[in-house]
């Protein structure tokens, strides 16, 4: 297996690198290779002759993509970049791994999302990132498609950090109970998509989360109760945390065709354990 691997500097690419390591991945991030421009995202296919191309790349300010520009964007990075990748992957045989959301579902649903369910975002990050999907499965047949949701991971910021950076200021924490997901660490989920390549899955589509479905504030409370860290957290609904983008309040993701992984308060232990 020959691993380039896009983004290999953000949250999930960093750990990608490291769980690949064995098979010594090229890493190339936006400085070195803007997946937005063909002819540099061509160069380097061409230089590195890759079986596998992992795009961990991705425009992932939701808020920030409900203006103009920043639509602007995450349609060209989640987007239309896909298309363009799937592409040259496809002429070259190349199989594709790409990366998309919980956000692509609009939170409807009672019960669990299934790889099969249809997405209909509402918000336009989760436009944007469907917009990459569609593309994909237009134009190319050896890929990947990952759906995942609440990343955290040492390599950027995340909810985790972000509570552990407020906890210190203290303040009380107003933290949204109305929507339900399953945290994932980045760690865990780079392990999966290295199995699924070894063990030849199917290509399609896959839900790769850790388990057990959590709330905001639950994850919050967990997070300071497995860090010993003191923090005054209080619920709050959607509405009142006057976010740019509205989220699903459901967002869970079901894997119904990979084995589970494990639940994220083991991730979590794990990942505070690092730090
Ligand atoms: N974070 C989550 O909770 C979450 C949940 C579900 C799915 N995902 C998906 O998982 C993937 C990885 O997310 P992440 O959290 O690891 O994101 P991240 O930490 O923001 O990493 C993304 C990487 O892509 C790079 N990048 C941005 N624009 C680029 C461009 N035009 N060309 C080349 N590289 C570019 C970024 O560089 P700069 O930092 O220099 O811009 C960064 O190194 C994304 O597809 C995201 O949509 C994330």
């Amino acid at each position: 297996m020959k691993v380039l691997i896009l983004g290999s500097k953000g949250m999930l690419g960093a750990d990608l690198m490291s769980v690949f390591s064995e098979y010594e991945p090229t890493g190339v991030d936006k400085e070195e290779v803007d997946i937005t421009d063909e002819s540099a995202v061509k160069a380097v296919i061409e230089r590195v002759e890759p079986t596998v191309v992992i795009n961990a790349t991705g425009y992932t300010n939701v808020d920030g993509s409900e203006t103009k520009e920043g639509f602007e964007m995450a349609t060209k990075i989640n987007g239309l970049a896909v298309g363009m990748l799937a592409d040259l992957c496809e002429k070259k045989g190349v199989t594709l791994v790409h990366f998309s959301t919980d956000y692509v579902f609009d939170g409807r649903k009672k019960g669990e999302y299934k790889e099969a369910d249809e997405p209909a975002p509402i918000n336009r990050y989760g436009e944007s990132k469907f917009i990459g999907e569609q593309l994909l499965q237009q134009k190319s047949t050896k890929y990947y498609l990952i759906r995942t949701s609440w990343l955290f991971g040492k390599h950027g910021g995340n909810f985790v950090s972000k509570m552990l950076e407020l906890a210190g200021k203290g303040e009380t924490l107003k933290v949204v109970n109305d929507q339900v997901g399953k945290p994932t660490w980045t760690m865990d989920l780079a392990e999966s998509v290295l199995n699924l390549l070894i063990e030849a899955r199917p290509f399609g589509i896959y839900h790769l989360v850790n388990e057990d479905a959590v709330s905001w504030y639950d994850f919050a409370h967990e997070i300071f109760e497995m860090t010993g860290v003191k923090a005054e957290v209080a619920p709050i609904g959607s509405e009142e945390a006057r976010r740019a983008a509205r989220r699903p309040r459901n967002s869970v993701l079901a894997s119904a065709k990979f084995p589970l992984l494990r639940s994220h308060k083991e991730a979590l232990q794990n990942y505070i354990s690092t730090l």
